[in-house]
């Protein structure tokens, strides 16, 4: 048995350029955009915005592909990079221009079995690579879940803005979504608007989400399968988790690996600790370091 998307519905992950176009088609509201197929147009439609701009390559880039520029040179330096140097290959040749949002930032993500949804706690990622949201963007360095970042009233916005229309436009084209459907919202002071879609739980939102989780997940996805998730709900427990990313020194660009770690049986041995394993490998009897996050 499986659950998730097909490879036509994964697109709202696999091209940015395709979700942002879908959003456009259903209303679904997301920042002003421009899509550029070559430096000339990009660099065209960059003197159409006003900085902080950002940049998106529209290919997968393992959340290194999108660059909040603070000037428009460093724009530049980014299309550059992406669309002439191919500094991220095929994934950088086409890239999306879009404008700057403010506000805080929110992981919501639903499982549907095509007909109901299931939404799950929802949870705050923090992408850059240092404290203080300094440095370039990652996969995700933080992740926390607690209930106090989504009233009720926001989260029935979001479902009725967003979700719905999401699921009804991927069904009127042809691609009915199954799965876990993950949007990354901005709340702005004119409401959420989508920032990406990915087409399973996020990393490191999954960690907290799941600690939080008092119902029986094997059950929750049986139900699925079944077409049954509109009569089921979760239980959360009320408390807050939080999940810490430790990565390899170099990370986001060029990981050092290889290292020996200890201590992990030390970390799991204090209350509620639960300690998940990202990039590790199990060598000559040595747990080691084998990408850029780690534990
Ligand atoms: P994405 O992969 O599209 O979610 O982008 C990665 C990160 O870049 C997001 O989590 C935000 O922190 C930031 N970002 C993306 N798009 C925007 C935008 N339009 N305005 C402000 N920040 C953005
Ligand atoms: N943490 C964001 C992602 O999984 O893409």
């Amino acid at each position: 048995a499986i659950i998730g998307p097909t490879r036509a519905a994964a697109r709202l992950e696999g091209s940015k350029i395709f979700a942002k176009q879908f959003m456009q088609r259903h209303g679904i509201p997301t920042a002003k955009f421009a899509v550029a197929e070559n430096f000339e147009d990009a660099i065209r439609a960059l003197a159409t915005f006003s900085a902080p701009v950002v940049i998106k390559a529209d290919g997968l880039a393992a959340g290194k592909g999108v660059v909040v520029a603070r000037d428009l040179e460093e724009a530049e330096k980014t299309l550059d990079d992406f669309m002439r140097r191919k500094i991220l290959g095929p994934a950088g040749e086409r890239v999306l221009l879009e404008s700057c949002l403010s506000g805080e930032e929110m992981s919501f993500i639903v499982m549907t079995d095509g007909r109901g949804i299931l939404p799950l706690a929802p949870a705050q990622d923090h992408k850059a690579v240092f404290d203080n949201d300094q440095g370039p963007n990652t996969g995700g360095m933080v992740a926390y879940s607690d209930d106090s970042i989504l009233p009720d009233e926001l989260r029935q916005e979001i479902v009725a803005t967003v979700i719905e229309p999401t699921l009804a436009g991927m069904a009127a084209e042809g691609m009915p979504y199954q799965g876990f459907l993950y949007v990354g919202l901005m709340i702005t002071e004119d409401g959420p608007k989508v920032l990406e879609y990915n087409v399973r739980m996020g990393d490191p939102e999954t960690q907290p989400i799941v600690m939080r989780l008092r119902s029986d997940l094997c059950e929750i996805l049986m139900t699925s399968l079944e077409g049954q998730l509109a009569a089921v709900g979760a239980r959360w427990s009320p408390n807050p988790a939080v999940c810490v990313v430790l990565a390899s020194e170099g990370y986001p660009a060029k990981s050092k690996t290889g290292r020996e770690i200890t201590g992990i049986d030390a970390a799991e041995s204090l209350g509620g600790v639960k300690v998940f394993h990202a990039g590790t490998a199990f060598r000559d009897r040595q747990l080691l370091s084998s990408g850029g996050r780690v534990l």
